[in-house]
C-alpha cells in the first residue's frame, strides 16, 4: 500500500464539480464547485433565490445539471434519481417531507429503500433502532408518522438517509420549521454524525446558526458560488457583504451608526440572537378594537382545540402570540382565516361580526391573512401576477372580464418593492420558497388591511427579506391597522410586538406589555408554567 494515509486526508468525500444549471434564461446554477470532507459540516449561506436548493438537488439526483459531476470518494456518479443518489451513499432531509402518514415510524423508514415486499419486519425494526441509537434520536419504531410533530418527522427522514449507510448528508433549511428545542436536538444529531465521520451540508439563512454548527462556510450569490471561509474565523459582517454582493468596505460603512445604537446591518445580521434590538412596544394602545375575540372555541375530533380564547387587537398595534407549535396557533389563524368553523363564541373584524362569515366576506371586512400553509395558499400552476392578486379579484375584474394590464403592473410593483426574483409570468410552482413567501406576504400587506393576522412571516426569507418584511409590518402598524403576529421566533416577536399573549393547550395564559416580555418569563407561560 503507498500513500494511502495522505490520499484519505486530501480526499474530499463529496466533490462537485462545475455545476451548472439552467431554466430557460435563468442560470440558477453557475459552474458551482464545492467539496465536502468526512466530518466536516459545510453552512450554505445565500439570499432566495440564489440556487442553494437546485444545487442541493442536483447532488441528491431531484434535478439533471446541464454540466458538471458529482463524485463521492474520488469516484464520478450518475445520478438520476434519489435512488441512485442513496445508493451511493448521499441522503437528504429535503423540506417537504415525504413521509406516509398512514404508516408506522419503521415502516417509513424502510419503504423508502427495498419496498416492504419480503422484508423480516423484526429484523427491520431493530435495524431502525439502532439508527436511531446512533444519532441519539429517541422516537417509537412503531407510531404512525401522521401523529408525529414536524421536529419528530423530521427525525424520521435523518434516521431513513442513516438507514440506508449515507455518508453525506444534506439538510436544506432544516431549522426553519422546527421549534428552538428540536432545533437544540438536530444539531445534538447533526454533532454525532459529525463524529462519526460523515460529511454535511447545510442549508441556512441564520448566521447565529451557521456559526453554531458548521466548520466551514460557502456563499451563493446568483448562480455562482462567490465565498469559501472557515466558519470559526469569518465575521458575519463579511458574510451578510458576500450574501449581498455588496464589498466589505462598504458594508463596514452602512454599519458606523452613532455608539450602542445597532445598524440596520448588525439588526439584520445579529437576527435570531438571543438579545436583539429593543422591543419596539410604543406602549399602551387606545385605537378601537379591528379584531375581537370573545370566548372563542372551537372543537375538532371532539376535543377543544381553544377554549374559550378572549383577545383584542387594536388599530396601531402588534399584538404577539407566543405558544410551543401544536398548543392552538395553526387552529387560531385558520380559524380567523375562515377556513376552521367556529364552535362557540364571537369573532369581530373592524366592528363587523364574522363569527360564520365566508373567507371572501371577512376580507372584504378588512381581514389580511397568511397562514402557515404556504402552498395550500397559492394556486402552483397559475402565473405570479394571478396569484398576487388572487384576494382581490373583484379589484382587477372590469365587465367581468381580468384587466390583464392592471394586473402586470400590480406584479411589476410588487416585484420590484419586495424584490421577488421571479418574472410576473413565472408559474408560482418554480419558485424559491423565499420568494413564494414574498409573493404571499406581498399579496397581503399590498391590500392594506385592517388588520392583518400573519404566521411565522419570515420564514425562509434571506436576511435583507427578513428586515424588509419587519419594516413593513411596523409601518402598517403606524398606518393604524392592527397586526397579530404568530411566531416561534420569540425575538422576531419581542422586536416588533407591543403586547405579547401565551397560548398553552389552546387557551391564553398570560398577556403582558413587550417590556415585560423576557424569553425566560415566556418561557415559563409556553411550557404551561403559568400560575393560573
Ligand atoms: N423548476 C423550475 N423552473 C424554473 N425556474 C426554477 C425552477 N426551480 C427553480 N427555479 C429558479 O431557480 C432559482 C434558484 O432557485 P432555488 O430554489 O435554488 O433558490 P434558493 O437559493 O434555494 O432560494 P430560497 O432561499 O428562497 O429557498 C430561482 O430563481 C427559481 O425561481
Ligand atoms: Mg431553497
Amino acid at each position: 500500500m503507498t500513500g494511502g494515509a495522505t490520499d484519505t486526508v486530501a480526499r474530499p468525500l463529496l466533490e462537485l464539480t462545475g455545476i451548472t444549471k439552467r431554466y430557460g434564461d435563468l442560470l440558477a446554477n453557475d459552474d458551482v464547485s464545492l467539496r465536502v470532507a468526512p466530518g466536516e459540516v459545510v453552512a450554505m449561506l445565500g439570499e432566495n433565490g440564489a440556487g442553494k436548493s437546485t444545487l442541493m438537488k442536483v447532488v441528491y439526483g431531484l434535478v439533471r445539471p446541464d454540466a458538471g459531476t458529482v463524485a463521492v470518494d474520488g469516484r464520478p456518479l450518475d445520478i438520476s434519481s434519489p435512488k441512485d443518489a442513496m445508493g451511493a451513499g448521499i441522503g437528504m432531509v429535503t423540506q417537504e417531507f415525504s413521509l406516509v402518514e398512514t404508516m408506522t415510524v419503521t415502516d417509513n423508514v424502510a419503504l423508502s429503500g427495498t419496498g416492504l415486499g419480503r422484508v423480516d419486519r423484526a429484523e427491520t425494526r431493530r435495524r431502525v433502532v439502532e439508527a436511531m441509537e446512533r444519532v441519539g434520536v429517541s422516537l417509537d419504531p412503531d407510531r404512525l408518522v401522521g401523529s408525529l410533530s414536524i421536529g419528530e418527522r423530521q427525525r424520521v427522514e435523518i434516521v431513513k438517509a442513516l438507514f440506508h449507510d449515507c455518508r453525506v448528508v444534506i439538510l436544506d433549511e432544516p431549522t426553519a420549521v422546527l421549534t428552538p428545542q428540536d432545533v437544540r436536538a438536530l444539531f445534538e444529531t447533526v454533532r454525532r454524525l459529525r463524529a462519526a465521520g460523515l460529511g454535511i451540508l447545510v442549508v441556512s439563512h441564520k448566521l447565529r446558526e451557521v456559526a453554531e454548527i458548521s466548520d466551514r462556510v460557502v456563499v451563493l450569490r446568483r448562480g455562482r458560488l462567490v465565498g469559501d471561509r472557515v466558519t470559526a474565523t469569518v465575521r458575519d459582517e463579511e458574510l451578510a457583504a458576500l450574501m449581498m454582493g455588496g464589498s466589505t468596505d462598504e458594508v463596514a460603512a452602512a454599519t458606523a451608526t452613532p455608539a450602542g445604537e445597532p445598524s440596520e446591518l448588525e439588526a439584520a445580521v445579529g437576527m435570531g440572537d438571543p438579545e436583539p434590538v429593543q422591543p419596539a412596544g410604543a406602549g399602551p394602545t387606545t385605537g378601537e378594537p379591528v379584531l375581537l375575540l370573545t370566548g372563542l372555541t372551537v372543537s375538532r375530533g371532539g376535543r377543544d382545540v381553544l377554549s374559550g380564547i378572549d383577545l383584542t387587537v387594536r388599530a396601531g398595534e402588534i399584538v404577539g402570540l407566543a405558544g410551543v407549535s401544536g398548543n392552538g396557533q395553526t387552529e387560531l389563524v385558520e380559524v380567523l382565516s375562515g377556513t376552521l368553523p367556529v364552535t362557540s363564541g364571537t369573532l369581530e373584524v373592524d366592528g363587523q361580526d364574522v363569527t360564520s362569515a365566508d373567507v371572501g366576506r371577512r376580507l372584504a371586512a378588512g381581514l389580511g391573512r397568511l397562514t402557515e400553509d404556504r402552498r395550500g395558499s397559492v394556486v402552483p400552476q397559475m402565473s405570479v401576477e394571478y396569484n398576487l392578486v388572487l384576494e382581490d379579484l373583484p379589484a382587477y375584474t372590469k365587465r367581468g372580464l381580468l384587466d390583464r394590464k392592471a394586473v402586470r403592473a400590480h406584479a411589476e410593483a410588487m416585484i420590484e418593492r419586495f424584490d421577488i426574483r421571479a418574472r410576473p409570468a413565472d408559474a408560482v410552482a418554480t419558485l424559491s420558497g423565499g420568494n413564494m413567501q414574498k409573493v404571499l406576504l406581498a399579496r397581503a400587506l399590498a391590500r392594506r388591511p385592517r388588520v392583518l393576522v400573519v404566521a411565522q412571516p419570515t420564514r425562509g426569507l434571506d436576511i435583507g427579506a427578513y428586515r424588509y418584511v419587519h419594516q413593513q409590518l411596523d409601518e402598517l402598524r403606524t398606518e393604524g391597522a392592527g397586526v397579530l403576529l404568530v411566531s416561534e421566533d420569540l425575538d422576531e416577536l419581542r422586536a416588533l410586538s407591543d403586547r405579547v399573549v401565551v397560548l398553552f393547550r389552546g387557551e391564553v395564559v398570560g398577556e403582558m406589555p413587550v417590556a415585560e416580555a423576557s424569553p425566560d418569563r415566556l418561557g415559563v407561560l409556553m411550557a404551561g408554567g403559568g400560575s393560573s
